[in-house]
């Protein structure tokens, strides 16, 4: 595309639908919040400009659309209020400008392509991509004239009983000419249902100026919007779907792949091997050969080649697990990082912890990370052995080689290659379970005497 394209993405709806404190464009989808799925689709048609109409007081959305300049709509009187926000910002801007919705983050960067790349061919003054609804109630609905231009968007509370049995929707984006833009926005009114400046009058308005107006159709799913929780969770699924799709794509196998739940900047490897009910959280990159079984949570970490996690294992974010390790059932891991061929097999906390390669860490080894005040890290070196149900108290350092021994609460750095006992000595009474059991006898016959 030789012209330049600018982005305005309006945010600023109150989103009572919702029913939320949450403003609509923060609510999670695939472990981001909406908006930046927004950003993110928008960022793929290399803009040069996007700019936010958001609520004023509206820190969150502000940020969440940082690096890009915003602007303050300072009532939610309608979308074309909404775009009219941007003009200033827009200034000098030569080449289409594309209007889009903050809460439709399922639209892709190829069908806002397909629609600029139609109103430039088509010399249209105004571009809407459309879909057909399986219930068109919600949405406006756009008329088209015989020759297949648009003739015109009406809203579904100002629509007549024939506009009402249209099926072809307004998925909201729009592409507007940026030299006819402030012109066509100067000319809205609210004389409708709800008393807002609708952006989708400026079909009609163009239209009256002689101008043309097209609509480019695409899928439904693609399209529909998020005014409520229920459509909230069918864009979950979509996206869902999306990601698993891609995960196919780049030789992921998931025995059970409706159960498995990715994020939007999941990384995946090939031959990485995902079993049933695994959730996967933002910030997460796994390499080659990875088996993940099933019931695992993993967020924020990196898991290296040939490394096996789960069943049950938790990772939490700020956590490394190396090439070829074993993270077992019911361990978790958080700020951890775990060496090549280090295994930690069963019911296990490693907390802010520095694991070396061949290290084996046993059934229900704990590290103590936290006093009640302060998070300290603790360090086992290299092919030392950590036997089950010890304690490891932080801050401290276990040496490479070295051996604690089960049941140890270990408060002290233990040197390379030493054996380390935190614990009472065993003592053995040869015979003695004999007497105790006669004792024990007499005792419980007098505690029955007792209760009658
Ligand atoms: C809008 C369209 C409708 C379309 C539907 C698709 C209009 C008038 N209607 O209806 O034709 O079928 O989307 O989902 O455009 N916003 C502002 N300021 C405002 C009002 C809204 O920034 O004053 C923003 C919202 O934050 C939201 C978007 O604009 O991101 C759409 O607003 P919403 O109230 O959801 O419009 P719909 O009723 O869904
Ligand atoms: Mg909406």
């Amino acid at each position: 595309m030789k012209t330049s394209l600018a982005v305005v993405v309006l945010a600023a709806g109150a989103g009572t639908r919702m029913k939320s404190a949450l403003p609509k464009v923060l609510h999670p989808l695939a472990g981001w919040p909406m908006i930046r799925h927004v950003l993110d689709n928008v960022g793929k048609l290399r803009p040069a400009r996007v700019v936010g109409v958001i609520a004023p007081g509206s820190k969150a959305v502000a940020q969440a659309f940082s690096p890009h300049p915003i602007v303050n709509q300072a009532k939610p009187l309608g979308t074309g209020h909404a775009a009219k926000a941007a003009l200033g910002v827009l200034k000098g801007h030569v080449g289409p400008v594309l209007v889009v919705f903050g809460d439709a983050p399922l639209v892709t960067a190829g069908s806002m392509k397909r629609l600029v790349a139609a109103c430039v061919r088509k010399k249209a003054s105004v571009g809407v991509l459309g879909f057909r609804a399986r219930d068109p109630s919600p949405y406006g609905r756009l008329v088209v004239d015989s020759d297949g231009g648009l003739e015109k968007i009406v809203e579904s509370r100002d629509c007549s009983d024939a506009e009402r049995r249209i099926d072809l929707c307004n998925s909201g984006v729009m592409c507007i000419d940026g030299a006819r833009l402030a012109g066509l926005l100067g000319g809205l009114r609210n004389a409708n249902a709800k008393r807002e400046f609708y952006l989708t009058d400026v079909v009609a308005l163009a239209r009256m100026d002689g101008l043309r107006a097209i609509a480019v159709e695409g899928d439904e799913e693609e399209f529909q919007g998020i005014n409520s929780r229920v459509e909230l969770a069918a864009a979950e699924g979509a996206l869902q779907r999306r990601l698993r799709a891609a995960a196919f794509e780049a030789g992921v196998s998931m025995a059970a792949p409706d159960t498995v739940w990715l994020s939007a900047d999941t990384r995946l490897s090939a031959d990485v091997s995902i079993g049933p009910n695994v959730r996967i959280g933002p910030g997460v990159v796994i390499a080659p050969g990875v088996e993940i079984k099933a019931f695992c949570d993993i967020e924020g970490a990196r898991i290296g080649r040939g490394a096996i996690i789960g069943p049950f294992a938790r990772i939490r974010p700020g956590s490394r697990v190396g090439e070829n390790a074993h993270i077992g059932n019911f361990v978790e891991l958080k700020a951890t990082i775990v060496g090549q061929g280090a295994k930690a097999n069963h019911l296990a906390y490693l907390g802010d912890a520095d694991i070396g390669r061949g290290s084996n860490i046993g059934a229900g080894a704990i590290f103590v990370n936290y006093d009640g005040f302060g998070k300290y890290r603790s360090s086992v070196g290299a092919h030392a052995f950590i036997g089950s149900n010890s304690s490891v108290v932080a801050p401290l350092r276990i040496g490479r080689g070295a051996n604690v021994a089960a049941g140890s609460v270990i408060t002290e750095d233990v040197p390379a290659d030493a054996v380390a006992f935190g614990r009472e000595r065993q003592v053995t009474k040869e015979g003695r379970a004999t007497a105790l059991r006669a004792k024990l006898r007499v005792r419980a016959a007098a505690a029955k005497r007792g209760k009658k």
